[in-house]
Protein backbone atom coordinates (compact mmCIF):
# COMPACT_ATOMS: atom_id res chain seq x y z
CA UNK A 1 0.00 0.00 0.00
CA UNK A 2 1.20 3.45 -0.62
CA UNK A 3 2.08 5.61 2.28
CA UNK A 4 1.08 9.17 1.99
CA UNK A 5 2.93 11.83 3.89
CA UNK A 6 2.38 15.22 4.83
CA UNK A 7 4.86 16.60 1.62
CA UNK A 8 2.36 15.01 -0.85
CA UNK A 9 -0.32 17.39 0.11
CA UNK A 10 0.04 21.56 -0.38
CA UNK A 11 -2.43 23.87 1.70
CA UNK A 12 -3.34 26.39 -0.69
CA UNK A 13 -6.02 29.51 -0.09
CA UNK A 14 -9.55 28.53 -1.55
CA UNK A 15 -10.86 31.00 -4.22
CA UNK A 16 -13.81 31.44 -6.02
CA UNK A 17 -12.29 29.41 -9.15
CA UNK A 18 -12.41 25.98 -6.91
CA UNK A 19 -15.88 26.32 -5.76
CA UNK A 20 -16.74 23.43 -8.71
CA UNK A 21 -14.07 21.10 -6.52
CA UNK A 22 -15.22 22.10 -3.20
CA UNK A 23 -18.97 21.27 -4.20
CA UNK A 24 -18.11 17.89 -5.06
CA UNK A 25 -16.47 17.14 -1.70
CA UNK A 26 -19.36 18.37 0.22
CA UNK A 27 -21.82 16.33 -1.85
CA UNK A 28 -19.50 13.19 -1.06
CA UNK A 29 -20.45 14.03 2.66
CA UNK A 30 -24.42 13.89 1.65
CA UNK A 31 -24.23 17.74 2.35
CA UNK A 32 -26.74 19.58 0.35
CA UNK A 33 -24.40 22.95 -0.52
CA UNK A 34 -25.08 23.92 -4.23
CA UNK A 35 -21.83 25.64 -5.72
CA UNK A 36 -24.15 28.93 -5.93
CA UNK A 37 -23.62 28.32 -1.73
CA UNK A 38 -20.22 27.49 -1.72
CA UNK A 39 -19.75 31.57 -3.32
CA UNK A 40 -22.19 32.97 -1.04
CA UNK A 41 -19.99 31.57 1.42
CA UNK A 42 -16.60 32.08 0.07
CA UNK A 43 -17.86 35.48 -1.00
CA UNK A 44 -17.81 36.98 3.03
CA UNK A 45 -15.22 34.25 4.22
CA UNK A 46 -11.44 33.06 3.60
CA UNK A 47 -10.75 29.33 2.87
CA UNK A 48 -7.71 27.51 2.63
CA UNK A 49 -7.76 23.51 0.39
CA UNK A 50 -5.62 20.83 0.49
CA UNK A 51 -4.19 19.62 -2.90
CA UNK A 52 -2.82 15.81 -3.64
CA UNK A 53 -1.56 15.20 -7.52
CA UNK A 54 -3.54 18.51 -8.38
CA UNK A 55 -6.89 17.75 -7.11
CA UNK A 56 -8.80 19.33 -4.13
CA UNK A 57 -8.89 17.01 -1.24
CA UNK A 58 -9.91 19.06 1.89
CA UNK A 59 -11.19 21.78 2.51
CA UNK A 60 -11.36 24.70 5.89
CA UNK A 61 -13.32 28.04 5.91
CA UNK A 62 -13.59 30.59 8.06
CA UNK A 63 -15.85 33.13 8.07
CA UNK A 64 -14.83 36.82 9.89
CA UNK A 65 -17.27 38.48 12.39
CA UNK A 66 -15.41 41.62 12.75
CA UNK A 67 -12.38 41.57 14.24
CA UNK A 68 -13.06 39.44 17.45
CA UNK A 69 -15.08 36.46 16.57
CA UNK A 70 -15.34 34.05 13.34
CA UNK A 71 -17.45 31.01 12.36
CA UNK A 72 -14.72 27.70 11.46
CA UNK A 73 -17.05 25.45 8.85
CA UNK A 74 -16.87 23.75 5.93
CA UNK A 75 -14.28 21.15 7.10
CA UNK A 76 -13.82 17.82 4.97
CA UNK A 77 -11.33 15.53 4.28
CA UNK A 78 -11.49 13.14 1.59
CA UNK A 79 -12.72 10.02 3.26
CA UNK A 80 -9.78 8.20 1.84
CA UNK A 81 -7.00 10.37 3.87
CA UNK A 82 -8.76 10.59 7.11
CA UNK A 83 -6.99 9.96 10.31
CA UNK A 84 -3.64 11.57 9.17
CA UNK A 85 -3.61 14.93 10.55
CA UNK A 86 -5.12 16.67 7.61
CA UNK A 87 -8.20 17.91 9.17
CA UNK A 88 -5.89 19.42 12.38
CA UNK A 89 -3.58 20.91 9.39
CA UNK A 90 -6.29 22.94 7.65
CA UNK A 91 -7.63 24.19 10.46
CA UNK A 92 -4.77 25.05 12.36
CA UNK A 93 -3.79 27.17 9.23
CA UNK A 94 -7.13 28.97 9.58
CA UNK A 95 -6.62 29.62 13.44
CA UNK A 96 -3.50 31.11 12.68
CA UNK A 97 -4.02 33.21 9.93
CA UNK A 98 -7.01 34.72 12.23
CA UNK A 99 -5.46 35.38 15.36
CA UNK A 100 -7.13 35.24 18.98
CA UNK A 101 -10.29 35.33 17.50
CA UNK A 102 -13.68 33.29 19.83
CA UNK A 103 -14.42 30.96 17.31
CA UNK A 104 -17.58 29.16 16.88
CA UNK A 105 -18.98 26.57 15.06
CA UNK A 106 -21.24 23.81 14.28
CA UNK A 107 -20.16 20.10 14.43
CA UNK A 108 -20.97 16.71 13.12
CA UNK A 109 -20.07 13.59 14.94
CA UNK A 110 -17.52 13.05 12.94
CA UNK A 111 -15.61 16.44 13.83
CA UNK A 112 -16.37 16.26 17.01
CA UNK A 113 -13.11 14.35 18.39
CA UNK A 114 -11.02 16.96 16.97
CA UNK A 115 -12.53 20.65 17.75
CA UNK A 116 -12.30 19.19 21.66
CA UNK A 117 -8.94 18.03 20.81
CA UNK A 118 -8.57 21.81 19.31
CA UNK A 119 -9.85 23.18 22.76
CA UNK A 120 -13.75 23.74 21.44
CA UNK A 121 -16.67 23.70 23.76
CA UNK A 122 -20.05 22.34 23.60
CA UNK A 123 -22.90 24.73 24.26
CA UNK A 124 -26.17 23.63 22.67
CA UNK A 125 -27.43 21.41 19.99
CA UNK A 126 -28.81 22.15 16.90
CA UNK A 127 -32.10 20.58 15.43
CA UNK A 128 -32.48 20.32 11.36
CA UNK A 129 -35.65 20.18 10.17
CA UNK A 130 -36.52 20.35 6.18
CA UNK A 131 -39.53 19.19 4.05
CA UNK A 132 -41.39 20.33 1.28
CA UNK A 133 -43.73 23.18 2.90
CA UNK A 134 -47.50 22.41 3.64
CA UNK A 135 -50.00 24.53 3.43
CA UNK A 136 -50.26 26.99 6.72
CA UNK A 137 -53.15 29.62 8.15
CA UNK A 138 -52.69 32.47 7.66
CA UNK A 139 -50.78 34.72 9.92
CA UNK A 140 -50.54 38.02 11.52
CA UNK A 141 -48.84 41.42 9.83
CA UNK A 142 -45.19 41.46 8.99
CA UNK A 143 -43.11 43.52 6.96
CA UNK A 144 -40.52 43.21 4.22
CA UNK A 145 -37.26 44.55 5.63
CA UNK A 146 -35.58 46.51 2.81
CA UNK A 147 -32.46 48.36 2.91
CA UNK A 148 -33.50 51.14 4.74
CA UNK A 149 -33.40 48.76 7.61
CA UNK A 150 -30.41 47.34 7.78
CA UNK A 151 -28.96 49.04 10.19
CA UNK A 152 -31.74 48.34 12.47
CA UNK A 153 -31.75 44.26 11.76
CA UNK A 154 -27.53 44.12 12.04
CA UNK A 155 -27.99 45.80 15.71
CA UNK A 156 -30.45 43.23 16.57
CA UNK A 157 -28.76 40.36 15.31
CA UNK A 158 -25.90 41.79 17.32
CA UNK A 159 -27.59 42.13 20.58
CA UNK A 160 -28.68 38.89 19.92
CA UNK A 161 -24.82 36.67 19.01
CA UNK A 162 -22.67 39.31 20.16
CA UNK A 163 -21.30 39.27 16.79
CA UNK A 164 -20.80 41.82 14.03
CA UNK A 165 -22.33 40.41 11.04
CA UNK A 166 -22.43 43.44 8.74
CA UNK A 167 -21.34 41.43 5.47
CA UNK A 168 -23.42 38.68 5.80
CA UNK A 169 -26.49 40.86 6.58
CA UNK A 170 -25.54 43.14 3.67
CA UNK A 171 -25.95 39.79 1.56
CA UNK A 172 -29.52 38.33 3.17
CA UNK A 173 -31.06 41.81 2.80
CA UNK A 174 -30.78 41.21 -1.05
CA UNK A 175 -32.33 37.85 -0.81
CA UNK A 176 -36.35 37.33 -0.40
CA UNK A 177 -38.46 37.10 1.56
CA UNK A 178 -36.77 38.92 4.47
CA UNK A 179 -39.43 39.58 7.15
CA UNK A 180 -39.83 41.79 9.77
CA UNK A 181 -42.00 42.31 12.66
CA UNK A 182 -42.60 45.94 14.69
CA UNK A 183 -43.80 46.86 17.24
CA UNK A 184 -44.29 50.45 19.67
CA UNK A 185 -40.07 50.10 20.60
CA UNK A 186 -38.76 48.98 17.62
CA UNK A 187 -37.62 46.11 15.99
CA UNK A 188 -39.19 43.25 17.83
CA UNK A 189 -37.67 40.46 15.58
CA UNK A 190 -36.72 39.21 11.81
CA UNK A 191 -36.31 36.17 9.64
CA UNK A 192 -34.20 35.74 6.37
CA UNK A 193 -34.49 33.32 4.11
CA UNK A 194 -32.42 32.45 0.48
CA UNK A 195 -31.81 29.84 -1.73
CA UNK A 196 -29.99 27.27 -0.20
CA UNK A 197 -29.50 23.32 -1.41
CA UNK A 198 -32.33 21.54 -2.46
CA UNK A 199 -34.33 24.67 -1.85
CA UNK A 200 -34.36 27.47 0.96
CA UNK A 201 -33.27 27.75 3.44
CA UNK A 202 -34.46 29.94 6.47
CA UNK A 203 -32.78 32.04 9.05
CA UNK A 204 -31.00 33.94 10.67
CA UNK A 205 -34.23 34.31 12.82
CA UNK A 206 -33.40 36.40 15.54
CA UNK A 207 -36.59 37.88 18.29
CA UNK A 208 -37.24 39.87 21.36
CA UNK A 209 -39.43 36.90 22.46
CA UNK A 210 -41.00 33.63 21.75
CA UNK A 211 -43.87 35.24 20.66
CA UNK A 212 -41.80 37.37 17.86
CA UNK A 213 -40.82 34.24 16.94
CA UNK A 214 -43.72 32.25 16.03
CA UNK A 215 -45.02 35.14 14.28
CA UNK A 216 -41.99 35.03 11.78
CA UNK A 217 -41.72 31.69 11.52
CA UNK A 218 -45.38 31.55 10.52
CA UNK A 219 -44.89 34.00 8.46
CA UNK A 220 -41.90 33.12 6.75
CA UNK A 221 -43.07 29.33 6.42
CA UNK A 222 -46.03 30.79 4.81
CA UNK A 223 -44.02 32.41 1.84
CA UNK A 224 -42.48 29.17 1.01
CA UNK A 225 -45.32 26.80 0.44
CA UNK A 226 -45.11 24.05 -1.84
CA UNK A 227 -41.67 24.35 -1.31
CA UNK A 228 -38.39 22.59 -0.40
CA UNK A 229 -37.44 24.32 3.26
CA UNK A 230 -34.87 23.65 5.76
CA UNK A 231 -34.68 25.05 9.06
CA UNK A 232 -31.85 24.46 12.03
CA UNK A 233 -33.12 25.17 15.49
CA UNK A 234 -31.48 26.60 18.23
CA UNK A 235 -32.46 25.64 22.12
CA UNK A 236 -33.93 28.58 22.15
CA UNK A 237 -36.64 27.30 19.67
CA UNK A 238 -36.59 23.87 20.53
CA UNK A 239 -39.35 23.29 22.53
CA UNK A 240 -41.52 24.93 20.34
CA UNK A 241 -40.80 23.23 16.90
CA UNK A 242 -44.31 21.53 16.72
CA UNK A 243 -45.54 24.43 13.87
CA UNK A 244 -41.68 23.39 11.99
CA UNK A 245 -43.32 19.33 12.32
CA UNK A 246 -47.01 20.63 10.83
CA UNK A 247 -45.85 22.49 8.10
CA UNK A 248 -43.89 19.10 7.20
CA UNK A 249 -40.26 19.76 8.36
CA UNK A 250 -39.11 16.77 9.92
CA UNK A 251 -36.74 16.31 12.15
CA UNK A 252 -33.50 15.02 10.19
CA UNK A 253 -30.79 15.51 12.49
CA UNK A 254 -28.54 18.39 13.74
CA UNK A 255 -25.52 18.96 15.16
CA UNK A 256 -23.32 20.67 18.20
CA UNK A 257 -22.71 24.02 18.52
CA UNK A 258 -18.92 24.80 20.00
CA UNK A 259 -17.34 27.67 20.41
CA UNK A 260 -13.53 28.11 21.52
CA UNK A 261 -13.13 31.58 23.08
CA UNK A 262 -11.01 34.29 22.15
CA UNK A 263 -8.60 36.74 23.55
CA UNK A 264 -11.53 39.62 23.88
CA UNK A 265 -14.75 38.14 25.32
CA UNK A 266 -17.18 38.79 23.16
CA UNK A 267 -20.69 40.95 24.52
CA UNK A 268 -23.96 39.03 24.42
CA UNK A 269 -26.35 42.33 25.62
CA UNK A 270 -29.35 39.32 25.44
CA UNK A 271 -31.92 41.58 24.36
CA UNK A 272 -32.89 38.62 22.05
CA UNK A 273 -32.27 35.32 20.97
CA UNK A 274 -31.71 33.94 17.88
CA UNK A 275 -33.89 30.61 17.04
CA UNK A 276 -32.77 29.28 13.95
CA UNK A 277 -29.27 29.87 12.45
CA UNK A 278 -28.24 31.51 9.25
CA UNK A 279 -27.05 28.27 7.86
CA UNK A 280 -24.76 25.30 9.60
CA UNK A 281 -21.97 27.13 8.79
CA UNK A 282 -22.62 30.89 9.31
CA UNK A 283 -24.09 30.17 13.01
C1 LIG B 1 -13.73 15.76 10.68
C2 LIG B 1 -12.67 15.49 9.64
C3 LIG B 1 -12.43 16.77 8.84
C4 LIG B 1 -11.38 15.12 10.40
O1 LIG B 1 -10.34 15.04 9.45
P1 LIG B 1 -9.08 14.08 9.64
O2 LIG B 1 -8.04 14.50 8.66
O3 LIG B 1 -9.50 12.68 9.62
O4 LIG B 1 -8.63 14.48 11.12
P2 LIG B 1 -7.16 14.39 11.69
O5 LIG B 1 -6.50 13.16 11.16
O6 LIG B 1 -6.47 15.69 11.48
O7 LIG B 1 -7.46 14.20 13.23
C5 LIG B 1 -7.35 15.29 14.14
C6 LIG B 1 -7.39 14.77 15.55
O8 LIG B 1 -8.72 14.28 15.85
C7 LIG B 1 -8.65 12.92 16.21
N1 LIG B 1 -9.77 12.24 15.57
C8 LIG B 1 -10.22 12.42 14.32
N2 LIG B 1 -11.29 11.62 14.08
C9 LIG B 1 -11.47 10.93 15.24
C10 LIG B 1 -12.44 9.96 15.65
N3 LIG B 1 -13.39 9.52 14.81
N4 LIG B 1 -12.35 9.47 16.90
C11 LIG B 1 -11.37 9.91 17.76
N5 LIG B 1 -10.45 10.84 17.43
C12 LIG B 1 -10.51 11.33 16.18
C13 LIG B 1 -7.34 12.39 15.68
O9 LIG B 1 -6.85 11.33 16.47
C14 LIG B 1 -6.45 13.61 15.74
O10 LIG B 1 -5.89 13.78 17.01
P3 LIG B 1 -4.34 14.22 17.15
O11 LIG B 1 -4.11 15.38 16.21
O12 LIG B 1 -4.19 14.57 18.58
O13 LIG B 1 -3.58 13.00 16.74
C15 LIG B 1 -13.05 14.31 8.72
O14 LIG B 1 -13.39 13.21 9.51
C16 LIG B 1 -14.21 14.61 7.79
O15 LIG B 1 -14.03 15.15 6.69
N6 LIG B 1 -15.44 14.24 8.19
C17 LIG B 1 -16.64 14.42 7.33
C18 LIG B 1 -17.02 15.87 7.22
C19 LIG B 1 -17.36 16.46 8.55
O16 LIG B 1 -18.24 15.98 9.26
N7 LIG B 1 -16.62 17.52 8.92
C20 LIG B 1 -16.81 18.21 10.17
C21 LIG B 1 -17.78 19.30 9.96
S1 LIG B 1 -18.17 20.11 11.46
Amino acid sequence: MQTITASDITIVDLGLADTVEAQRLSSQESWPHRVEDWQFLLDISQGVGAIRDGKLVGTAVLTPYGNTAATCNMIIVDPALRGLGLGRRLIERLLEQAGGREYRLIATQSGLPLYEKLGFVATGRIRQHQGLVKAVAATAEVSEATHDNLADLIALDKAALGLDRSALMAKLIAEKPFLLLRDQNGLRGFAASRPFGRGYILGPLVARDDEAYRILLNASIKRHEGEFLRIDLTEAAAGDAALVEAAGLVHVGGGIAMTRPGAEGVDVAGEARVYALASQALC
